[in-house]
């Protein structure tokens, strides 16, 4: 199969690159850049560069590339950055995925798979989160996708566009091989920030809040690595490209999660060292427990997560940031 990859270079993208391949799929890769890098992609994938926002160059890249399919991993993913810059996020989330819908529907009509997040629940009574759990997006981030998801389904319905939609749970980790891995322009994410704090980079981690109702008192999430994240990728679009699951959506994760000081031990015992840490107050937002019932996707598409061992998560993004202390830059 011959796939677009929208936001191919960036964090999530690039590990779905290198699993296309590694599955046999041609990957052309869609990017502006703004975010991603090109160093993260092998060098013989052809990198068009190009923004959501410039509909004529999106139908321009479909009509000379001619995929079979579309994945679609281009956003802005700063929860809080959201709060602050509403009209970035929903220009460049809604607006975005809204041109290259209306691009597929206008050049080739192929499948599309989209990048969603556990964000669109927003806080929930549900433990663990099924599909059909309410959604109360808290953040303009997560409207944006939410918005993104129900486009797209309006699109299946009136155009007949195949689709499956991906709510990814809390992503991490890096390709075991160390060579590509997380690299935002800005850090928040949990496990990068410990490995940050190991390399010197920062002074202390900051453990927000430890009041919460659960067994250690500190948040617990579901921790889902890149490369099997990666994975679900490539069984959605193969599926997707079978005519299976049409306009189907699932929640990837594992299935369970670890508290925020589970996380920081298992860092802290792969590095080494003990991390320095600090209790700070609740983070705005943080719900207590966040973990993916992932029934459906190991149901339909055999979803199988080869990263269940939290110091094998971390182990992996340790090696990256350790050989990477600056992500990309030299
Ligand atoms: N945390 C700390 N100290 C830090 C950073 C984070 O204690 O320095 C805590 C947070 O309070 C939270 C947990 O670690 O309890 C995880 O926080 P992250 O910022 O790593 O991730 P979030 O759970 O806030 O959000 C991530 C993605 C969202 C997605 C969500 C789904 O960023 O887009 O997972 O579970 F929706």
């Amino acid at each position: 199969m011959k796939l677009l990859v929208v936001g191919g270079a960036g964090y999530i993208g690039s590990h779905t690159v290198r699993q296309l391949r590694a599955a046999g799929h041609e990957v052309v890769v869609l990017d502006n850049l703004s975010s991603g890098h090109a160093e993260a992609l092998p060098g013989d994938v052809t990198l068009v560069r190009a923004d959501l926002l410039d509909p004529e160059a999106v139908k321009a890249a479909l009509n000379a590339h001619q995929p079979d399919a579309v994945i679609h991993f281009a956003a802005l993913i700063e929860v809080g950055e959201s709060m602050r810059a509403p009209g970035r996020y929903y220009r460049n989330n809604v607006v975005g995925s809204l041109n290259l819908l209306q691009a597929i529907v206008e050049t080739r009509k192929v499948p599309l798979v989209f990048s969603s997040t556990a964000a669109v629940y927003g806080t929930t009574d549900a433990v663990p989160i099924p599909e059909d759990a309410a959604m109360q997006p808290e953040s303009v981030y997560g409207d944006t996708k939410l918005m993104t998801e129900r486009m797209i389904h309006a699109f299946h319905v009136a155009h007949g566009l195949p689709y499956t939609v991906l709510r990814y749970f809390n992503v991490c980790g890096a390709s075991p091989a160390g060579d590509i891995g997380e690299a935002h322009p800005s850090q928040t994410h949990l496990i990068e920030l410990a490995c940050m704090t190991a390399l010197g980079q920062r002074e202390k981690m900051m453990i927000f809040g430890d009041d919460y109702p659960t067994p250690d008192g500190t948040c617990i999430r579901d921790y889902v690595h890149v490369q099997d994240l990666a994975d679900a990728h490539v069984l959605a679009v193969e599926a997707l490209h079978a005519g299976q699951h049409v306009a189907a959506t699932y929640n990837v994760g594992l299935g369970h999660g670890f508290s925020v000081r589970e996380v920081l031990d298992a860092v802290d015992r792969v590095v080494g060292t003990p991390l320095n840490r600090e209790l700070a107050p609740r983070r705005a937002g943080d719900p207590p427990r966040l973990v993916a019932d992932a029934s459906r996707i190991v149901a339909d598409l055999g979803f199988s997560p080869r990263f269940t061992d939290l110091g094998e998560i971390v182990q992996t993004a340790w090696n990256w940031h350790k050989g990477h202390p600056h992500g990309f830059k030299k």
